[in-house]
């Protein structure tokens, strides 16, 4: 073991990094980007690859980072420093922390503008306006609120300060007692607009798309999207899970909690497509519509049942705070960093990095009017934080956590850490080790030879 304490605080118990992590973890990702990148990657391939990964890949490296984390108590910089120290590896693992820094301001830049949007849902499900719609009605009032950057800068705004008044405060003034009040109005939510969406629309037909195993439809892209999702959704590759788990108290076990948020994540997307391709297919829309599914096919459905408008609006209550939970999540390492390097406090920290994501946000929000002919490799700027971050940075961040943990810590230290059985060890190794890098490594360079 070892006796270091963390300088930000020590979560008040195992319950409370559950929710912590399981806050971060769920969020946008579940909601409303698996849903439709599910629909545009044709349904049942998408989701079972997506599955395989979660499972081989994104399990055993959500142990590593939190196994890395509490060994090192400080931010990811340092606890990689740390570590690899004590096993006498290169400072050079730092680097880890550092693009996954980066990384969280980027996915902070057009998660902020997603997050606003469903908060302009949230005002306008409440005050009626979806009342009796119909598609087209709602395809253009979210057009509309594209097209209009002085409302999305008002949301993104909003919701950057939101985030950053939770950071600010701090890991148990802040971060914990944000979850602890946040977490259970968000599973109550979900069961309710569970219970809702499944006695409402075409279930069966959702069914068959999401479960059923189309070879044909295996694309690279597809098992690219499926890999990078499954870093995306659970908060992997970029050091979130390494800032949480230095909060960890020493008694908790790594691998049973692990296993419990990698669970409620799975369920949570599992449920959130359950929830809306019922409703997608009742209305004989295209599945493959991108960003706008949940934005469009939702409200109509809300505003044309009975008591769809509070259910409506508690459904994009809900999804707000989900992504609230998350957000904090990605400005929480590198802030921790920032205070520790350069012995700012809380607030300097969090108006510097904030600052930084918002701007980065303007970016994104521009992109859909003013900026849409800026391109990035034929992506706008909004498609190409998402798809730099997603599909390029998590994964590859992913990938030398796993090297590190595997290959770098010494088996010792990593089995001290974790308290899992022997057994339960050497299978994590073996995942860290070989699986995880090497199915990484193919999606990579088979989507390079494409
Ligand atoms: N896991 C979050 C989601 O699924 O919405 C997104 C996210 C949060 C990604 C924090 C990365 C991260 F560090
Ligand atoms: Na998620």
């Amino acid at each position: 073991m070892s006796d270091k304490k963390s300088i930000h605080g020590i979560w008040a118990s195992r319950w409370v990094f559950i929710m912590a992590a399981t806050g971060s973890a769920v969020g946008l990702g579940n909601i409303w980007k698996f849903p439709y990148i599910t629909g545009v990657n044709g349904g049942g391939a998408f989701v079972l690859v997506y599955l395989i990964c979660v499972a081989l890949i994104g399990l055993p490296i959500l142990m590593a980072e939190i196994m890395v984390g509490r060994r090192g108590r400080q931010s990811p910089v340092n606890s990689l420093i740390d570590v690899a120290s004590e096993s006498n590896g290169s400072t050079l693992w730092q680097l880890i922390g550092w693009v996954g820094a980066v990384a969280g301001l980027l996915i902070f830049g057009f998660y902020s503008v997603v997050a606003g949007w469903i908060l302009e849902y949230a005002v306008e499900m409440g005050s009626g306006t979806f009342n009796g719609s119909n598609m087209e009605q709602v395809g253009n009032i979210f057009n509309a609120l594209l097209a209009d950057p002085g409302k999305m800068l008002i949301w993104h705004t909003v919701f950057t300060v939101l985030t950053m008044a939770i950071v600010v405060k701090g890991v148990n003034e802040g971060l914990e007692r944000g979850v602890r009040i946040l977490m259970p109005i968000l599973f109550v939510l979900l069961i309710v607009a569970f219970g809702y969406g499944v006695s409402s629309g075409h279930f069966i037909d959702a069914w068959h798309f999401m479960f059923d195993f189309e070879p044909s439809k295996l694309t690279a892209k597809a098992v690219l999207s499926a890999l990078g999702h499954a870093f995306f959704t659970l908060s992997l590759g970029m050091g979130t899970m390494i800032a949480y788990g230095s909060y960890m108290t020493q008694k908790a076990s790594i691998g049973s909690t692990a296993l419990l948020v990698v669970f409620l994540d799975t369920a949570v997307a599992l449920i959130a497509g359950l929830a809306i391709f019922p409703i997608v297919f009742a209305n004989q829309m295209d599945p493959g519509q991108g960003p706008g599914l949940m934005l469009v096919t939702l409200p109509v459905a809300f505003g044309n049942i009975a008591l769809g408008q509070l259910f409506g609006t508690l459904f994009f209550i809900l999804v707000g705070i989900a992504a609230w939970t998350s957000s904090i999540s990605l400005m929480e390492p590198s802030v921790a960093f920032v205070v520790e390097k350069f012995k700012l406090n809380r607030l300097q920290a969090c108006l510097i990095l904030g600052g930084l994501g918002w701007i980065l946000g303007i970016g994104a929000l521009l992109s859909f009017n003013k900026g849409s002919d800026i391109l990035f490799f034929g992506k706008n700027f909004f498609d190409m934080l998402d798809y730099v971050t997603a599909n390029i940075m998590l994964p590859l961040g992913g990938l030398f956590i796993a090297l590190f943990a595997g290959w770098v810590v010494k088996s010792r230290i990593s089995r001290e850490e974790m308290s899992v059985s022997p057994l339960a060890h050497q299978f994590w190794l073996v995942l860290v080790r070989f699986i995880a890098p090497i199915l990484v490594l193919i999606v990579f360079i088979y989507n390079l030879l494409q």
